[in-house]
């Protein structure tokens, strides 16, 4: 099969489409014939091996699977002897390892039938960004109707998602976006859109009990200031950092937070089947829609994570295999 990889990390420059023998399955595994593979930043940190920390998922010295790509979606193929929720030609989406290729091994636990609404691109942009947003809003800060949501880094991948999703809670949204991205992140539904380069957010006062902040380009004390007396902020973002100084922005938040009013949280999406089908009937009941900026053929997976490392994407970022 055609596939991209490289055998160990390196620069994104350094992977190259190339033949590899399709990958075998598990038991409780399935084939898919992947049609389309959502990128994002965890994909260049996953290529490059930096930072180090996600070397425990991904291979401590070189890479388990040297193909890129958490997302897919596609066509079953080949199921494993154990497989009971899925068979062949079922059309699919959810997480795996090794999706910018023309085949990829995926557990039957992070897989789901794809929305029926939505092209294999628009499926492929959901899983890891969607799911994201989901655990954030969901189980992490357990958002609740009529609750003030601000969603900082409205415009990206996992805000995008971020914002219809917290509207689907009945939260009132805001959303905080660049100047370009104003009336994008409203025709996601927020009830109001912050530009950054205009206005800054923490000067608002004690409003939002919710805050999911995307981007951590701001001191926790700035930040904190824009929060209720309770309420939750969740750092999501965790990059911009390298070596002791990463480790001490990942682990602040939760230190500080036993000794003050607000509820300062990390968290850790993990995709499950039983979420990927929540996700699939946000989708398919109209209340969330993938938004995709650029759309890349498999030949042209470098130019698409370069894109996704700038750090200025809207929405999603897709190959199409
Ligand atoms: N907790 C988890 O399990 C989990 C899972 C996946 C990812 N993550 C993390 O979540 C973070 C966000 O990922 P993502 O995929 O959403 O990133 P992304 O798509 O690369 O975000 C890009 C967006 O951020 C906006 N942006 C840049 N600077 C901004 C600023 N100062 N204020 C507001 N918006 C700004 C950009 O808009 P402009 O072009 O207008 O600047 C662009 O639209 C990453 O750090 C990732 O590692 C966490």
């Amino acid at each position: 099969m055609k596939a991209i990889y490289n055998e160990r990390y390196g620069p994104l420059e350094a992977l190259r489409l190339q033949d590899l023998e399709r990958p075998t399955i598990g038991a409780t595994d399935v084939l898919v014939r992947v049609r389309a593979a959502g990128l994002h930043i965890g994909d260049c940190f996953a290529v490059r091996g930096a930072p180090w920390g996600m070397r425990v998922a991904t291979g401590l010295l070189k890479p388990k699977n040297g193909v890129p790509g958490f997302d897919v979606a596609g066509v079953v193929e080949t199921v494993g002897s154990g497989v009971t929720r899925f068979k062949l030609g079922n059309e699919v989406f959810g997480a795996c390892e090794g999706s910018c290729a023309e085949f990829a091994a995926v557990s039957q636990d992070t897989l789901a039938l794809k929305p029926a609404n939505l092209s294999f691109e628009e499926a492929a942009a959901l899983p890891t960004s969607a799911l994201a947003a989901l655990h954030g809003l969901r189980d992490a800060a357990k958002v609740q109707p009529g609750q003030k949501v601000l969603i900082n880094g409205a415009s990206g991948g996992i805000g995008t998602f971020a914002v219809q999703i917290a509207k689907s809670m009945g939260a009132h949204v805001t959303g905080v976006c660049g100047t370009t991205n104003i009336d994008l992140v409203r025709s996601l539904g927020a009830d109001d859109v912050i530009d950054y380069a205009q206005e800054d957010f923490t000067l608002r006062g004690p409003v939002y009990d919710v805050i999911l902040d995307n981007i951590e380009n701001r001191s926790l004390s700035d930040i904190r200031r824009a929060l209720t007396p309770k309420g939750t902020l969740l750092c999501n973002s965790g990059t911009g950092a390298t070596g002791p100084a990463m480790l001490i922005r990942l682990a602040k938040p939760i230190v500080i937070s036993p000794f003050v009013g607000h509820n300062l949280r990390r968290y850790l999406s993990t995709p499950k089947h039983d979420d990927l089908v929540v996700l699939k009937d946000l989708v398919e009941s109209g209340k969330v829609r993938p938004l995709i900026d650029r759309t890349f053929p498999l030949s042209e997976t470098v130019a698409a994570l370069q894109y996704i490392d700038q750090g200025h994407a809207r929405g999603k970022v897709v190959v199409a295999v």
